[in-house]
């Protein structure tokens, strides 16, 4: 599932772009709630294909739950893979994707990549392009001419939306990702967001008024960074990872993006790893790809890999972070009933 990591040479693809990224932070915390909403949505699509609509009522009830079964989803998607044996036919198993998810880990992950790619003989490719996720048809174009033209065996990492290869006439890469608690991910997204905010010169800093947001306040006086609305347009959300580059993946809550999502994952993806049990993730990754990540398990106990963590995040209420007692579920609920 996971790509390689290259250090080595950098293509015009991989420059860094930091572009007006401040501008986009509301957008991305937006896109994080949104997430958070598709995570529970293709769950309960997994457990129920035939509805794609999104009942609040049962993502109350099925939120009062354990951690278990608050990740039901995440993990069905993780366990899903260790038993459903993956069809790699059709697939070039040379090349690995990782289209990462932001604030799921995927620092930590494409370091592995990057430290194995050395000991198992594959380059990896690492973008620092961070804020362009969706792209226009020549855009994809490029992206899938540059993956296919590096030489065998190599892997990549990107933030961005699934890319159709065979749209393009080319044999699809192998595909990974790592998901999270969609709730814990918008906090963690909301409180990066302003971490990084403070760390950059004063000029070009927010406003003090969105620097000390208090979080539980943005949720409940419906905030626009911190509501979702059905339907609305979010360029945040984690579902496009899964779906795609098509303009409906990004509408809040539309079942067409949920069930393209969860096509994508069962054709293109042979791991989706869980960051709240990474464990569980490298162990699936080390079994599904070992020729990617033989050691991947053993490489992050041992040596200090976990990075990009936001040391700042504030304190946060209880109400909020206890996520296992449904609290944020509460609030978060609330927003969607607010929008609604
Ligand atoms: C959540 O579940 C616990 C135990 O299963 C129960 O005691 C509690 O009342 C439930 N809370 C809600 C809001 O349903
Ligand atoms: C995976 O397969 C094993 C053995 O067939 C079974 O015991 C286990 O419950 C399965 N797990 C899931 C999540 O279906
Ligand atoms: C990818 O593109 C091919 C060829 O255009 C099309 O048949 C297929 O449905 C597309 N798949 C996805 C997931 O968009
Ligand atoms: C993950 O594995 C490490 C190393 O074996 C172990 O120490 C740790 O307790 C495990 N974590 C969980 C949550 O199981």
């Amino acid at each position: 599932m996971y790509v390689r990591l290259y250090m080595g040479p950098v293509v015009e693809e991989m420059v860094h772009v930091p572009v007006s990224f401040q501008r986009l932070w509301p957008i991305c915390i937006l896109v994080l709630v949104t997430t958070l909403f598709l995570i529970y949505t293709v769950l309960n699509l997994m457990k129920n294909p035939s509805t794609g609509s999104f009942n609040l009522r049962k993502i109350t009830s099925g939120r009062n739950c354990s951690t278990t079964e608050c990740l039901a989803i995440d993990h069905s998607v993780v366990t899903n893979n260790i038993n459903f044996s993956f069809d790699f036919r059709g697939l070039d198993v040379d090349k690995l994707l990782y289209n990462r998810a932001p604030k799921c880990g995927s620092t930590t992950i494409y370091s592995i990549m990057q430290k194995l790619s050395v000991d198992l003989g594959y380059q990896h490719y690492n973008s620092k392009i961070y804020n362009k996720k969706l792209l226009d048809e020549s855009q994809q174009r490029r992206f899938v001419k540059r993956v296919k033209r590096m030489p065998s065996p190599c892997s990549f990492d990107r933030h961005v939306f699934f890319v159709n290869f065979s749209q393009f006439g080319e044999t699809s890469p192998l595909y990974i990702n790592v998901v999270r608690d969609p709730v814990e991910r918008i906090v963690s997204s909301y409180f990066y967001r302003r971490a990084a905010a403070k760390r950059r010169a004063n000029q070009g800093r927010p406003n003090e008024y969105w620097m000390n947001k208090n979080f539980e306040q943005c949720v409940l006086s419906s905030d626009p960074e911190c509501t979702f609305i059905d339907g609305g347009i979010y360029s945040v959300l984690l579902l496009p990872y899964f779906c795609g580059q098509d303009r409906r993946c990004l509408i809040h809550n539309h079942p067409w993006a949920l069930w393209q999502a969860k096509q994508n994952i069962q054709r293109f993806y042979p791991v989706v790893g869980v960051l709240e049990d990474m464990n569980t993730t490298l162990i699936v990754l080390e079994n599904t790809l070992p020729r990617f990540f033989r050691g991947a398990f053993k490489l992050y106990h041992n040596t200090e890999i976990r990075r990009n963590q936001n040391t700042r995040k504030k304190e946060v209420a209880e109400e909020i972070k206890d996520v296992k007692g449904g609290g944020s579920y509460k609030l978060y609920l609330l927003t969607i009933n607010n929008a609604s």
